[in-house]
């Protein structure tokens, strides 16, 4: 392996976000000698409270900004002597990429390759990780088709997965051509507190806390692999110090379930087993819903993580979570109707929650 690069002022964008909200509550107080620059522009799914406890460490920065912005990334860049990038900030709602899908062109490819281009120019720079997700594999074939690895062959299916493998593109690119000091992490669907409730677990938590049915799309058997945040975090903690460059690293757990049984979970455990019927609304299906995703994580085990959270574990502790958080976003009507838009113009009309 390549001698350790030293990393200590890292640039997290996405900060304020779900699991880069994680990331940098475990990197900054676990390494009270690095300095973390949390940079978000603090968007509808992200939230300064995510960070509140670690906001007031001597440790740890915020600053409010947009990736597109090249001026005030490179200055923070400068101020801070950032050597690390750990990029987080994405559009990252499927159901969304159906409606607006420019805003996911936007912020995944166009902000990132504004981010390459600033860490390219940035003398101090020693280390950039991408944040991608599974979805860029598209489609996995069957119950029985072998768990994919990282040479798998590309095939996204929705135009948001389809971004964030144009922005994997262009990170190789800048390893080939200019030697950025890149890795690319591709992860499983990930759950825990912080989450914006349009993804599927803090939705149905929503949903059920409010009285409503849980929205299924189609029959409710595509699978999800769910991995619960706080292993996320340790895993990029992993693949910040053993990670190798210009390798890339599946993040995936062993919890693949159809949404149905997500969902009665989730009513069982918020004591409403007797009213299972009741609150479960099948909804129709996204355009196209892939069947499943399944990728093997051995080359992430090699460095030495693993999960270590259930998922009966992690679904108590993000079913608390929003239990004591319930206001932490605000009106989030909208995000809890069966196929929201947030992105506006574009997509379907919205059905308010009462019609479901
Ligand atoms: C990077 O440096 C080049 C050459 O100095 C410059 O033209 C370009 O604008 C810089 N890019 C950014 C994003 O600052």
């Amino acid at each position: 392996m390549s001698k350790k690069a030293k990393l200590q002022n890292i640039f997290l964008t996405g900060g304020a976000g779900f699991i880069g909200s994680h990331v940098a509550i475990l990197l900054v107080k676990k390494y009270p000698d690095y300095n973390i620059v949390v940079y978000d522009k603090l968007d509808y799914c992200a939230c300064l409270e995510n960070l509140n406890e670690v906001m007031d460490l001597p440790n740890f920065k915020f600053v409010k900004g947009d990736i597109f912005s090249s001026d005030l990334v490179t200055n923070v860049f400068k101020e801070n002597k950032i050597d690390t990038v750990l990029h987080f900030a994405a559009q990252t709602h499927v159901d969304n990429s159906f409606g607006n899908s420019f805003a996911f062109t936007q912020s995944n490819i166009y902000g990132t390759h504004v981010l390459l281009e600033c860490a390219k120019n940035c003398s101090t720079m020693r280390r950039f990780i991408h944040v991608s997700t599974d979805e860029v594999y598209g489609e996995g074939e069957d119950f029985d088709a072998k768990p994919m690895d990282e040479e798998h062959v590309l095939e996204p299916t929705n135009p948001y997965a389809a971004t964030k493998a144009g922005a994997e593109f262009l990170v190789k690119s800048y390893h080939r051509s200019f030697k950025l000091p890149v890795i690319i992490t591709r992860g499983n669907n990930v759950y825990g507190p912080h989450q914006f409730p349009e993804k599927l677990i803090p939705k149905f938590i929503n949903q059920i806390l409010r009285g409503l049915p849980v929205t299924i799309h189609g029959d409710g058997l595509n699978t999800r692999n769910f991995l619960f945040v706080e292993d996320v975090a340790r895993a990029f903690d992993c693949i910040l110090h053993k990670g190798e460059v210009g390798k890339i690293y599946n993040i995936g757990g062993c919890n693949e379930l159809p949404n149905i049984e997500v969902a009665k979970s989730l009513i069982k455990i918020l004591g409403k087993e007797s009213e299972m019927d009741d609150y479960i609304s099948y909804v129709p299906d996204r355009k196209f819903n892939d069947l499943r995703y399944t990728i093997t994580s051995e080359k992430l085990h090699s460095l030495g993580w693993k999960e270590e959270i259930s998922f009966e574990d992690g679904l108590r502790k993000t079913v608390e979570w929003y239990n004591t958080y319930i206001h932490r976003y605000g009106n989030i009507d909208s995000a809890l109707i069966a196929h929201p838009r947030m992105t506006g113009s574009g997509g379907a009309e919205a059905t308010s929650p009462t019609n479901l």
